[in-house]
């Protein structure tokens, strides 16, 4: 007999389940939500119980106490997984938007001490307390508009005393925030001053702190800046070698503003992602399908930035999993949440408003190693729910901005 202590019935419910295995969606798959009309979700102890559609759901036993929702003309859905951001920062770069949107070149403003290196100063000035206040209330803030799995990056601290204080208050935050946080060391994310001509000393040093994040278990991936006058492929091959004998999963920003060859190197190293790819080349982009290799897209930051978004056909037809993330970050992508993500995917990338909510869903999940415990609605799956005041998730995409996440349940437990 099945018990439950929530039943949410009655949904247009998206179950995001897995098809034939526990792949990633790809290709003609990659726009598959899996809806059920009538549906119901019941949950236990955190975990979905059972789904399924029409009255089924009545002869579910209901524990005292139980929250029984007729969601009538409502979406249910996963809630989303956010693979790619950097909440872990102090400061604000108006000044720098400013510039930027009248004309100054990204990279330019960060080989000329600004940019990522403006926001190190912040962070390093921010005491402990500041920064876990301002991570809990980002947390917060993405968990109202539906996230219930996070990534975080450390990199705004680019020494290594810096980066494990970091990482240290990203593990006080995963401890406490209501949602999933998984924590990411972004090991190379600029070159700091005092390395300005030593670039091998720099991620030597870097590469020295994996142990210790492996050691006290504070990450669960190392990432790292691959682009033009940032850090190349050949710099960060000893910090990702060493990271993966730890045991640790790789990911990377890669191509972003420039093909620099990442995204073949990303297929070649079997990273966990590779992220932006705005830039990826042809024979990257067939390497990272035949690795089957998840990029994540951040419209986010080629819409603040202005460069050329990410097309998402090119990923879609060569069968990569494709997922979507919001890069919450002061200096690239300052937007908020993942109904925006979803927007810009769609109107940006060119994904369909349903492959979106695939990138933002169970691909997403993939992309974060998570693919078979979030991402979808199913028996056994942690009970992370999203319902939407719509009777059409394709709003998420079409009504940009528009308030339309009604509840948010995180292991069973409404958080929003
Ligand atoms: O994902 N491009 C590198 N890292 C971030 C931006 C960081 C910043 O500008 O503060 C990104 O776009
Ligand atoms: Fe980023």
């Amino acid at each position: 007999m099945t018990v439950a202590d929530l039943v949410l019935h009655g949904a247009r419910l998206l179950t995001l389940a897995p098809l034939k295995d526990e792949r990633p969606r790809v290709g003609p798959a990659a726009g598959d939500v899996g809806a059920v009309m009538d549906g119901f979700v019941a949950v236990r102890d955190g975990a979905i119980v059972a789904t399924g559609h029409g009255s089924v759901h009545g002869a579910i036993e209901r524990v005292e106490g139980a929250i029984d929702v007729d969601v009538q003309g409502r979406v249910v859905m996963p809630g989303f997984v956010d693979p790619h951001t950097h909440l872990c920062y102090a400061g604000e770069r108006w000044e720098e938007f400013a510039t930027r949107k009248s004309g100054a070149d990204y990279l330019a403003v960060l080989a000329a001490g600004g940019g990522i290196h403006a926001t190190v100063r912040a962070t390093r000035d921010a005491s402990d307390d500041q920064l876990f206040a301002l991570l809990m209330r980002r947390i917060a803030d993405a968990a109202e508009l539906g996230t219930t799995t996070i990534e975080v990056k450390s990199g705004y601290g680019l020494d290594p005393g810096e980066e494990l204080r970091q990482l240290r208050l990203l593990a006080r935050a995963k401890a406490d925030a209501p949602i999933d946080v998984a924590v990411t060391y972004l090991a190379a994310h600029a070159l700091p001053a005092p390395y300005t001509d030593d670039r091998k000393s720099f991620i030597r040093e870097a590469t020295k702190a994996v142990a210790t994040v492996a050691n006290e278990s504070l990450a669960e991936a190392v990432d790292a800046f691959v682009e033009k006058g940032v850090f190349d492929v050949d710099d960060v091959r000893p910090l990702f070698a060493a990271a993966k004998k730890a045991g640790l999963a790789v990911t990377m920003h890669a191509d972003q503003l420039n093909d620099v060859g990442a995204s073949a190197f990303a297929a070649r190293t079997h990273a966990r992602s590779a992220d932006h790819v705005a830039h990826a080349s042809a024979d990257g982009i067939r390497a990272l399908a035949r690795a089957e290799v998840p990029v994540v897209l951040l419209p986010g930051s080629a819409f603040f930035v202005g460069y050329p978004p990410p097309e998402a056909r090119r990923f879609i037809a060569a069968r990569v999993p494709v997922a979507l993330a919001s890069d919450h970050n002061p200096g690239t992508s300052p937007l908020e949440g993942m109904p925006t993500a979803i927007a810009l995917g769609v109107t940006l990338c060119g994904l369909t408003p349903h492959e979106a909510i695939v990138a933002a869903t169970i691909n997403a999940a993939h992309a974060l190693g998570r693919g078979g415990r979030v991402g979808a609605l199913l028996a056994g799956r942690r009970a992370d729910i999203v319902v939407l005041d719509t009777d059409d998730e394709r709003e998420l995409a079409y009504r940009m901005g528009a308030p339309l996440i009604a509840e948010v349940y995180s292991s069973g437990r409404r958080i929003a």
